[in-house]
């Protein structure tokens, strides 16, 4: 047995887990990262692909940004395609800010080495990962590693282990209540060998369903088709998927860049928050807690909200023996997370085909649609939301 001690035991190395150890070492708060999957995986596994304006200066204000600003694009708006006809929203102008296009993968590989550079110990490859006694203040986590057991004791358990995690499935029975929404399609997501056939986002309202153009470089595209939930990626040879992007994305003046599609995946869509977040010692964040559908980029960002919110209770805690930020920790987080959930579920109502839509529900979107874009004040909402949220 590996025994081990530390301030903070934090469970999953996605961007939650690695940014709260990040923030924590910049406050000298000592912690351990317990990741079930190799340190390969988790640098190549592709996800979100823009940073809310806060996010970014976390980013920068921490020692993270130099990366990003190379590699990384700034994109000061975006447009809405509706009935073929292209709609600029221009954030800069309607709030100030600006959205960051930079992989979510690309934030993991900068935690990554930046925590390993400070010889914070992130334990890859640990199986059986188990959570004890947090409802005391001695806390430990167990887990399997190189076939050795090991186990790790701590004040505090983070649980940034993703949707599919043990540390929410370790709440006591009956504690959690559960919000949940399933919609009614999914999104077939592609990466492709081709520049961008925009220097921004394309978001597409078609009666065919919706469609995403989005980009991670000058030479490689992402881009999205509204599918089925359960949608068999045989039933979408490459050439469909060009064909159906290219009638989707449609306007006066575009012609759509194709090229060698190397990556292809389809992503169910999904509203779901667990209240509480936390219990005794345990706390969650992001995935662990919540997940919104993709439409409008904001798990990756709610889940680095909820560790800087989670970060300044542990120092109070920590290096104050203030505990009050830290019993607060679920409400000050739901507010927020909930005004996520609202504008990705509004997000999605208002760019999908609904199968179970009848001809009234179709002209509410219209309707929605033409008054935010139209508006001065609807084009507002939605750069206020979409830009990001302050982060507390
Ligand atoms: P995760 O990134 O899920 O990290 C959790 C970590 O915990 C993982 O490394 C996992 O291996 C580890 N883990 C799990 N179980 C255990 C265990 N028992 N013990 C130890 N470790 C464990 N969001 C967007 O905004 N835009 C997008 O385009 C977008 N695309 C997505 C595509 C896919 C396929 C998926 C799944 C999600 C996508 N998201 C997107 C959502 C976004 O990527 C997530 O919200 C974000 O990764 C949440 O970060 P997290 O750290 O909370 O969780
Ligand atoms: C991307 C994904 C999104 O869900 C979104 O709203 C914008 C961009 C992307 O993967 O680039």
């Amino acid at each position: 047995m590996t025994a081990g001690r530390t301030r903070i035991g934090i469970i999953g190395a996605g961007p939650a887990g690695l940014m709260l150890a990040h923030l924590l070492h910049q406050n000298g708060i000592e912690s351990v990262v317990v990741e079930a999957r190799s340190r390969e995986y988790v640098e190549n596994r592709i996800r979100a692909g823009i940073l809310e304006y806060e996010v970014a200066e976390l980013m920068r204000s921490t020692g993270l940004g130099a990366r990003m600003d190379s590699v990384g694009s700034r994109h000061d708006g975006t447009n809405f395609l509706v009935n073929g006809q292209l709609h600029h929203i221009d954030f800069h102008e309607l709030t100030g800010k600006h959205v960051m296009l930079y992989s979510q993968h690309e934030v993991v590989r900068d935690l990554i080495a930046s925590l390993l550079e400070a010889g914070v110990e992130i334990l890859f490859e640990a199986t059986e990962v188990a959570v004890h006694d947090f409802a005391t203040d001695k806390p430990y986590v167990t887990y399997v590693r190189g076939g050795a057991a090991g186990r790790l004791d701590c004040e505090i358990i983070a649980g940034c282990d993703g949707f599919h995690g043990t540390c929410r499935q370790s709440f006591p029975a009956g504690l959690i209540v559960e919000y949940d929404r399933e919609y009614p399609f999914g999104w077939l997501g592609i990466l492709a060998e081709a520049p961008p056939s925009k220097d921004e986002l394309i978001y597409a309202n078609h009666k065919n369903g919706f469609a995403l153009l989005s980009m991670r470089s000058p030479t490689i595209s992402r881009l999205y088709l509204q599918s089925a939930p359960d949608e068999p990626l045989e039933n979408w040879p490459d050439d469909r998927i060009w064909e159906e992007l290219a009638v989707r994305l449609a306007h006066d003046g575009f012609s759509l860049n194709t090229g060698k599609i190397f990556q292809k995946g389809v992503t169910a869509m999904r509203s779901y928050v667990a209240e509480p977040m936390q219990t005794g010692r345990l706390l969650l964040a992001g995935d662990a807690a919540h997940i919104v559908p993709p439409t409008g980029a904001k798990g990756l960002n709610s889940a680095i909200a909820d560790v800087a919110i989670m970060a300044r209770a542990i120092e109070a805690f920590c290096l104050r023996h203030d505990a009050e930020p830290l019993n607060h920790y679920t409400e000050t987080c739901l507010r927020r997370i909930w005004q996520i959930e609202r504008f990705s579920w509004w997000m999605t109502s208002m760019m999908h085909k609904f199968d179970n839509h009848g001809p009234f529900d179709a002209r509410m979107q219209t309707a929605e649609l033409d008054y935010i874009l139209n508006s001065s004040a609807g084009q507002v909402t939605l750069a206020e939301n979409y830009v990001g949220l302050p982060l507390h």
